[in-house]
């Protein structure tokens, strides 16, 4: 056994450990969507804050890269060690505590290995929604989605994961713990340094500790399919239901029909409410005290939408969701797929979408485009599966060139190539490419200032 890992075996004990020679250690391995495969010294699951900052405090006299997991749900590698000679996983599985939730104030202080769906149901009991839902949510961590900026479905009324955060613990790579735990809506005292750390995927230190926003529970959502026969009429829909239920909208998604054969492939046609498959699905949720089929018959009668489902019950707001979540589910079943996560403005997505079609049409005229994703956000996640008969091998060997063309007309369109799921270690050329390069060399002035050795994460975001 080497002095390290004995060194922290001393730390947390020899059952919070695994090492190479352990089978179990392979799934630690992998990234989420089983593409990229890593390797380190041990994983660590630590359980209590001291015993991570003494793991820091070896790890940065011995020169080994730690790298932060929660859930490791993440879509860009980033808690997956690639080509980094000496590295430790630090699993944040059992720092899991929901510390105290203040309903007065509208806020919870918990530890960064919480998993998403275990706050829902703890606040629900107090009448309290913590608004960021993702597809993910019964794996991933409340520090994972802090350190991600996480976004998901609900980002349209409440914001990003940013927008959720009041204060901070996070653990330095120096080894000092910054306890800026703070539960007050206004605190204007200098620079807001928790910002750095919130997207800063693990890269600056490890967050033990957050103290979150919550919202009241909605009490009159309503879930509604909308059916629509072109894309000429997704925005005038849009337009539509900005205008007449301002800012009572949850979500806003976005489901091509392409979408909806897969699932029914993969998972029966029972799986979707419609007669007929329509061309366009906007899933919409809102919280409307009135009833929300009156707009649904404003919408049919002047042509915006073809047919229009609003959900009865829970079971049917249930069933509507998971045709949304099933999307990801069957694409994966499919066989590869490139992905991409990208930004627009809201007002040229059906030009970009014509456009990008077209061009990967060019690439190849039988690939596959799932355009799908946080229509109300700007956020599509314009997924590729291969042309039908066409091997894996030979479909990823255009990933490459496939990603260039798309996240430079998106860059064209004035969007970004990364809107929810980050950097990691998969969009390093692209953060090159087009990030602002004052922004850019800020940032690793602002790495290199607290972490000047490259202990955390390294070859994540640079
Ligand atoms: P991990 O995957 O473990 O880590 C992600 C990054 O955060 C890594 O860089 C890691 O080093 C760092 N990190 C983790 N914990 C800490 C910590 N305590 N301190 C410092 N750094 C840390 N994402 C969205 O934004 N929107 C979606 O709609 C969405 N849908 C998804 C649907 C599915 C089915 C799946 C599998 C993923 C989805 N994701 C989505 C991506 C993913 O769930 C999010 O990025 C999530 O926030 C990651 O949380 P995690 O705990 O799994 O983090
Ligand atoms: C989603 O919105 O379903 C996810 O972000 C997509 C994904 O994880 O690929
Ligand atoms: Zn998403």
């Amino acid at each position: 056994m080497s002095a390290d890992i004995a060194r922290l075996i001393e730390i947390v004990g020899g059952d919070n450990i695994i090492t190479p020679n352990d089978p179990q250690i392979d799934q630690y391995l992998w990234d989420s969507r089983h593409y990229y495969h890593g390797q380190t010294m041990a994983v660590i699951f630590p359980r209590s804050v001291q015993q991570i900052q003494h793991i820091i405090i070896h790890c940065t006299a011995q020169n080994i890269a730690i790298i932060p997991m929660g859930g490791n749900t993440g879509r860009c590698a980033g808690a997956t060690p690639l080509n980094i000679a000496k590295n430790i996983i630090i699993n944040m599985r059992h720092l899991n505590k929901i510390i105290a939730i203040q309903p007065h104030n509208n806020s919870v202080l918990v530890e960064s290995g919480v998993i998403l769906a275990q706050l829902h149901q703890y606040v629900a009991e107090y009448g309290k929604f913590f608004p960021l839902n993702l597809g993910s949510a019964g794996s991933c961590t409340i520090g994972g989605n802090i350190a991600t900026n996480a976004g998901g479905h609900n980002t349209l009324k409440y914001g990003n994961m940013r927008d959720a955060v009041l204060g901070l613990e996070v653990i330095l790579p120096n080894g000092q713990i910054m306890n800026d735990c703070n539960y007050l809506r206004k605190n204007n005292t200098g620079y807001d340094v928790k910002q750095l750390f919130i997207g800063g995927e693990g890269t600056l230190g490890i967050i033990t500790k957050a103290v979150l926003k919550l919202a009241q529970m909605p009490i009159n959502l309503q879930t509604l399919l909308l059916c629509a026969d072109n894309l000429d009429k997704i925005l005038p829909v849009y337009e539509f239901i900005q205008a007449h239920y301002p800012g009572q909208s949850l979500a806003l998604e976005l489901i091509p029909r392409i979408a909806l054969d897969l699932v029914a492939k993969h998972y029966g046609a029972d799986k979707l409410p419609f007669n007929q498959l329509p061309e366009w699905v906007i899933l919409w949720e809102l919280d409307h005290n009135g009833d929300s089929s009156d707009g649904l018959g404003e919408m049919a009668e002047s042509g915006l939408i073809s047919d229009g489902l609003l959900a009865q019950n829970a079971k049917q707001r249930d069933n509507f969701w998971q045709i949304r979540s099933l999307i990801v589910e069957a694409q994966a079943r499919e066989g590869a797929s490139i992905k991409h996560d990208i930004a627009l403005p809201i007002d040229k997505i059906p030009q970009f979408i014509n456009q990008a079609n077209a061009l990967l049409h060019q690439i190849h005229p039988h690939i596959r485009p799932y355009c799908f994703g946080h229509l109300g956000d700007g956020n599509l996640h314009f997924n590729l599966s291969a042309p039908l008969g066409m091997d894996n091998t030979s479909f990823m060997a255009m990933e490459e060139e496939i990603h260039q063309k798309m996240h430079d007309i998106t860059h064209e369109y004035g969007g970004s190539f990364s809107a929810e799921h980050g950097v990691g270690r998969i969009k390093i050329k692209e953060m090159q490419k087009y990030k602002d390069p004052v922004t850019y060399q800020l940032m690793k002035n602002i790495k290199n200032t607290l972490d000047p050795q490259n202990i955390f994460n390294p070859a994540v975001i640079f």
